[in-house]
């Protein structure tokens, strides 16, 4: 630039603009805590120069549905890939192995974006009560930190310094049913599961045990009738009394619409000492996954619960498992699957007006799969032989 005088003097502004813009987002980035370049991977330059491309926000993305609703994924059409179709998605095949190189190289990337042992939940400290919280995906709109909700914030990460070999992530597909999965699935040293699912009715499908669950606000009113009468309310408390000890996970901030019903939560766990382990997950963590994902060329919407949990997973697991994740109408022998394993929801898979970018999701975890970072459990289980033992690179 120096040596062209010649450079007219709009050009010149425009660059020093540019540049301007380029160490300020730089230094946003710096701010983000993410951490520093320590890849040495071919996708170490890919990720580095994409990063400037990451658009945390989403406020033309339509909100329909509470952002992670779902934790299935659909066959919605895409423009930049065809959809998975019922025959090509293939399989896991019995010869898996793990990669714990390739899974120790995603962790070290996702930290550049979050940190899950911090963005799991909101601290007791950052917040008091009567503080004023932006919605995620309703920029506009404000919701108040109650009494309530400030008593059931963590001190301390419920995630700090936990550390697991095989994880388990359950989505609710209804692939699961006559899966005999459920022995296998609880034989993890940790196991997520998403939307406060029902376990026991399905416990040799599904497994029971529960380390974490989710829950998002919408729950209350779809699974519990909005606890309109005591029975309901009844039953929802026993769902959560029956979670003993369990972190329960509840992204209270991301739309609005939600906050009474998290507050009937809140106040049936308070008022009966529920032994449960609430967390709220901080304000950045989606656009954060989001981003992870950007960088890695998914372009995501809008993560669902599923994908959530599995970044995060990376975190906390060496080896994770996913079960109950069939984003199809059909299963491979082309019958009928059920969206959800424990009701009679029906989910359109094609509709584009979905929040989530399901195929594409997906297609991501499938790979994911092929070369070893994660495991995809889609078939039935040998229940009588005791947990898969696999091969650990
Ligand atoms: C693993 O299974 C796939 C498909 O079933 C097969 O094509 C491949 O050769 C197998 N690899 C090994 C190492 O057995
Ligand atoms: C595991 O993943 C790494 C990183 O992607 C790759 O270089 C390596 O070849 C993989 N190893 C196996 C056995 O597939
Ligand atoms: C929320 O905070 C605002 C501003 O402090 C206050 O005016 C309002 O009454 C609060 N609402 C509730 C429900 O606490
Ligand atoms: C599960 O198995 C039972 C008994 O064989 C059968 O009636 C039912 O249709 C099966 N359900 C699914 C979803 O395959
Ligand atoms: C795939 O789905 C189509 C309908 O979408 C069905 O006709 C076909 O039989 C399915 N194929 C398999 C292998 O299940």
């Amino acid at each position: 630039m120096k040596h062209n005088k010649a450079m007219p003097l709009l050009l010149r502004t425009l660059m020093f603009g540019l540049l301007t813009l380029l160490v300020v987002v730089l230094i946003i980035d710096d701010i983000a805590e993410v951490e520093e370049e320590t890849a040495h991977t071919g996708r170490s330059k890919k990720t580095s120069s994409q990063r400037l491309v990451p658009k945390p926000h989403t406020r033309k993305t339509p909100v329909h549905v509470d952002p992670t609703t779902q934790t299935r994924l659909s066959t919605e059409t895409n423009h930049h890939h065809p959809p998975i179709s019922n025959t090509t998605a293939k399989l896991p095949s019995n010869n898996w192995t793990f990669n714990k190189t390739l899974s120790n190289l995603i962790r070290k990337n996702v930290l550049r974006f979050l940190d899950p042992e911090r963005d799991i939940s909101i601290l007791k400290g950052t917040l008091k009560p009567g503080d004023i919280i932006h919605y995620v995906f309703d920029r506009h709109s404000t919701t108040n930190i109650s009494e309530n909700l400030y008593r059931l914030l963590p001190t301390v990460s419920p995630m700090k310094n936990q550390h697991h070999r095989r994880c388990a992530i359950v989505g609710n597909s209804g692939v699961l049913l006559n899966s005999s999965c459920g022995q296998e699935i609880d034989s993890h040293d940790f196991v997520i599961r998403c939307n406060l699912a029902p376990v026991e009715e399905y416990s040799w499908d599904v497994g029971t045990r529960t380390n974490l669950v989710t829950m998002n606000p919408s729950v209350v009113q779809r699974a519990f009738q909005d606890l309109v009468s005591d029975e309901w309310r009844d039953r929802f408390l026993q769902r959560l009394q029956s979670l003993s000890g369990s972190v329960l996970w509840i992204p209270a901030f991301m739309a609005k619409g939600g906050e009474e019903r998290v507050e009937w939560a809140l106040r049936l766990i308070l008022l009966h000492t529920v032994d449960v382990r609430t967390a709220f997950p901080s304000l950045r963590l989606l656009h954060a996954v989001r981003g992870y994902w950007l960088t890695n060329n998914v372009h995501i919407k809008r993560p669902t619960t599923g994908l959530l949990m599995y970044t995060m997973a990376t975190r906390f697991c060496d080896e994770i498992h996913l079960y109950g994740f069939w984003p199809f109408a059909l299963d491979p022998q082309g019958k009928p699957v059920k969206y959800h394993y424990y009701d009679t929801l029906k989910y359109e898979y094609t509709s584009r007006s979905s929040p989530h970018t399901m195929p594409l999701e997906f297609r991501t975890l499938n790979a994911l799969h092929r070369q070893g970072a994660l495991r995809l459990h889609t078939g039935t289980c040998d229940a009588e032989t005791k947990p898969q033992k696999e091969p650990v690179a």
